[in-house]
């Protein structure tokens, strides 16, 4: 808990994910819905936290999709663009910002970063040695060309990654290569070409010194990063390609040529940030003490496969530029895979297999708080995790619905019933009573300790037992009963499950929002929206006593519960392939 006290201000980023498909749970579990819950939890804390996302536009995804499609690259990014941030809109993920690395202003961010790095000596040409293809008479980067993998004979393996056992090789190892065009039947041959390199074994030493002060980093990025940083070489930050950003230097060689995707993207955070002051504030260089501010905290979340880029590259980049804040944490989720049912285990989830689920498809069937409770309880932080409708329908309807919403049910309907809407003027505590209220302020503070440390799936479980002490307490204090015979024994219990339900308005704020801003409106009280600029407490408000006669209304459903036909009518669907 020492840790947050340093800073003023927290700034968050996910991923920017390609805008060349829809986005798909396995994404959501990733590298959206923990930070969401962490800057909604921030937020009700009042503290100051900027959420940044956006669209990823630039590089071969999005060009050989083009191709496949047979449209234009804009084509694509406009289309995935506008769908993936309706998505998460839809299903609650509350950047400030979504932006995009297509803008105009991106470009500018972009080059002014990279003439820094150049100016810096960081920067080198040099002559490679690339697959081309005669056929259609250009380069083959990244993923227009295919082969077997050197190390594990995979067959489809990228051109210098296998997506099979994971190897890096260089381009001349792939065996076999083919080029990844539609109707390209060449074989490709190596040509000359002349390329920019980011120097990255430079920073070897500040880089080991970066991650030996980050002792708290998830196993899976200490892992990957050391293992990057003892063992770094010149990385090539250009590609022979028009879509992306364009190289500023005045040399020939670059004018065919763009900045590499993966060099222009982790900027698109810098860019969006700076688009985010310009539209808050006017303010052209409010974006500044987000990124050099000793005082900013700045946390990435993101997919295990994108950990080389944030916990490695990207600081290097930024430890080139000079006056920019490196990452406090970077935290990495493993995969969600997908449980067969038809075969019994869980299967990587992969467009070729036709088994994911797009964001989409699910909120147009299942309620988004229904779909954030699985996703976090099931959240696939220290080893991968499995979609599996069974245990979709069995913890959402068991724990959130049975419950959480349960019991708020039923406290305030026999408040409302039996005490004229109003929280219920308490008699002398007994025991019982006390020792649930003194459980209430405490277990706040757990659910708060577990996000801080990025424990989403502890922080959710925690929210959940304070939902079963209630019911425990409900049943043994058991008011229908007691409702007959003593009514002041019944005030006395109504008001203590009112302060749980006030605490649990709070406590289920981050993961399931929805419910928790129709709960706030029936029990009349505020949630703190905060933001960038911080705002009230609203976590610690919450261990407050809910004064007895505030009003409240009659309950409606919070969570509806999920219905075993329609979960088995969905689950056929997703196996022919239809969630999507
Ligand atoms: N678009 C990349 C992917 O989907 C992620 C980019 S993250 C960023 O894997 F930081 F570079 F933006
Ligand atoms: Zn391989």
């Amino acid at each position: 808990m020492s840790t947050e006290k340093r800073f003023e201000r927290t700034l968050v980023t996910s991923a920017l994910p390609y805008a060349n498909g829809h986005i798909h749970l396995g994404h959501i579990a990733g590298a959206y819905l923990p930070p969401d819950i962490y800057c909604r939890y921030k937020r009700l804390r009042g503290e100051r936290v900027l959420f940044i996302g956006g669209s990823d536009e630039y590089g071969v995804p999005i060009t050989l999709s083009a191709l496949k499609e047979n449209v234009s690259p804009q084509e694509i990014i406009d289309r995935y663009h506008a769908a993936n941030a309706e998505a998460f809109a839809r299903l609650g993920i509350s950047f400030d910002l979504y932006g995009r690395t297509s803008w105009p202003l991106h470009i500018d961010t972009t080059q002014a970063f990279f003439k820094k790095l150049d100016e810096g000596g960081f920067v080198h040409k040099d002559d490679v040695q690339l697959w081309y293809s005669e056929q259609t008479e250009r380069f083959l980067p990244d993923r227009y060309v295919k082969g077997t993998c050197p190390r594990c004979g995979f067959e489809d393996a990228n051109g210098d990654e296998c997506e099979n056992c994971g190897a890096q090789y260089s381009y001349e190892e792939l065996v076999a290569p083919r080029a990844n065009i539609p109707g390209d039947t060449s074989t490709p041959v190596l040509r000359h070409s002349a390329h920019w390199f980011l120097d990255l074994p430079a920073f070897t030493d500040k880089l080991k010194a970066y991650l030996d002060t980050h002792p708290e980093w998830r196993a899976n990025v200490r892992g990957i990063a050391y293992g990057w940083a003892e063992d770094l070489r010149p990385r090539c930050i250009t590609r022979d390609t028009d879509w992306g950003v364009p190289i500023p230097l005045d040399d020939p060689d670059a004018a065919a040529k763009r900045l590499y995707v993966w060099f222009d993207n982790v900027i698109g955070y810098v860019t969006n940030t700076r688009q985010w002051g310009i539209d808050t504030y006017g303010d052209e260089n409010a974006w500044e003490i987000w990124w050099k501010d000793a005082g900013t905290r700045a946390l990435y979340f993101l997919g295990k496969d994108n950990v080389p880029f944030h916990a490695v590259i990207f600081p290097v980049m930024l430890m080139a530029q000079g006056d920019y804040i490196l990452a406090d944490n970077v935290v990495a989720n493993e995969y969600l895979n997908v449980f067969n049912r038809a075969t019994g285990q869980s299967e990587k989830g992969s467009k070729s297999r036709g088994n994911m689920i797009s964001v989409r498809w699910i909120l147009d069937k299942f309620a988004p708080d229904a779909v954030r409770y699985y996703l976090c309880a099931n959240a696939p932080e220290s080893r991968d995790s499995s979609f599996d409708w069974d245990e979709f329908l069995a913890r959402y309807n068991g724990e959130l619905c049975d419950v959480v919403g349960n019991f708020v049910h039923r406290c305030l309907t026999m408040t409302v019933r039996n005490f004229d809407s109003q929280v219920p003027e308490p008699g002398v505590l007994d025991e019982e009573d006390q020792a649930l209220l003194d459980f209430l302020p405490r277990q706040l503070d757990e659910v708060a300790d577990a996000l801080e440390r990025f424990r989403f799936r502890q922080a959710i479980e925690r929210f959940i037992e304070m939902g079963r002490r209630a019911n425990q307490y409900f049943d043994v204090k058991q008011p229908w009963v007691t409702r007959k015979t003593d009514p002041e024994r019944t005030a006395t219990t109504l008001y203590v499950c009112c302060q749980v339900v006030r605490a649990l308005c709070t406590a289920m704020a981050p993961f399931v929002p929805f419910g928790a801003a129709t709960l706030a409106d029936i029990i009349g009280i505020t949630l703190p929206t905060g933001g960038p600029e911080g705002g009230e407490d609203g976590w610690n408000a919450a261990k407050e006593l809910w004064p007895a006669g505030s009003p409240l209304q009659k309950p409606t459903v919070l969570f509806p519960k999920l219905d075993k036909d329609e979960i088995a009518l969905r689950a056929e669907e997703h196996e022919r392939g239809e969630a999507f």
